[in-house]
């Protein structure tokens, strides 16, 4: 799960150049064992069903941000699809995508240029730009069967909101480029798609500069309720039903 644990700097000996590997699935033995449990003791329609394998996947999110977006992509009833800004490894997406089947039918499109988040960045400079996340990221929506529910958009979320087709978002969950600029680019752009009775997730909320994003934006979206920030790294937000 932590991304650190997975990250390997790997030196070339003949050009003495590096770069930056990151694994995107691992279980350790004791994982395995409790994921046999787990699918034995839970129906497929909760997430502790799949919870010790979904652990395998590399990511930020926590057990409880994944178990609250998976159930807000089973249970709102709200109409169109799924979209997240920034899936990296798939962690989030895979939730959301596990939800979505629960609920018995939808995509969830994954927008993200996996080129790497500003987090990576700020850690290793001009190292975190000599990886990509997509292969780890497809391997793991193969390895969840999720194939026909997950729509991989290979694209900055700029250029994704540009040819997107205008169909309306019941569940849009941002967690791309973490600077004012890109968070307000992303509510606006997308925000503007979620329908009546759909919501909104913003990850790493406690964040200033996506806090400050949120804010500034989302009375212009009109509709959205209070935003709701229990876990105070990530908000869910409502837009009002009809
Ligand atoms: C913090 S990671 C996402 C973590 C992921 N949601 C998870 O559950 O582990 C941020 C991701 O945003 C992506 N990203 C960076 N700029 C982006 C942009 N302009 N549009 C969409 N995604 C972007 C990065 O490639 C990176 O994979």
């Amino acid at each position: 799960m932590n991304v650190e644990a997975r990250t390997t700097i790997l030196r070339d000996a003949r050009t003495g150049a590096s770069r930056l590997a990151i694994a995107g699935f691992g279980q350790t033995r004791a994982e395995r064992a409790a994921a046999m449990v787990a699918r034995i003791r839970y129906p497929s329609s909760r997430f502790e069903h799949h919870l010790p394998r979904w652990n395998g996947i590399t990511g930020w999110l926590s057990a409880r941000q994944g178990a609250r977006l998976f159930d807000l992509a089973r249970g709102l009833d709200a109409v169109g699809e799924v979209v997240e800004i920034g899936s990296a490894f798939g962690r989030s997406t895979v939730a959301l995508g596990l939800g979505t089947r629960a609920r018995g039918g939808g995509k969830v499109y994954g927008v993200d240029p996996h080129t790497g988040g500003i987090g990576l960045a700020q850690q290793y400079g001009p190292l975190a730009q000599s990886f990509s996340s997509l292969g780890p990221f497809l391997q793991n929506i193969v390895r969840f069967g999720l194939e026909d529910v997950i729509v991989p958009l290979v694209l900055p979320s700029a250029r994704a909101a540009e040819v997107w087709p205008g169909r309306p978002v019941r569940l849009l969950f941002i967690d791309g480029w973490h600077d004012y600029d890109e968070c307000s680019r992303d509510m606006l752009a997308w925000g503007r798609w979620v329908s009546p009775g759909g919501g909104i997730v913003v990850h790493d909320y406690d964040w200033a500069e996506v806090r400050r994003a949120v804010e500034d934006h989302l009375p212009k979206l009109g509709g959205f309720g209070a935003i709701e920030a229990e876990d105070p790294n990530m908000a869910v937000v409502r837009r009002e039903a009809q």
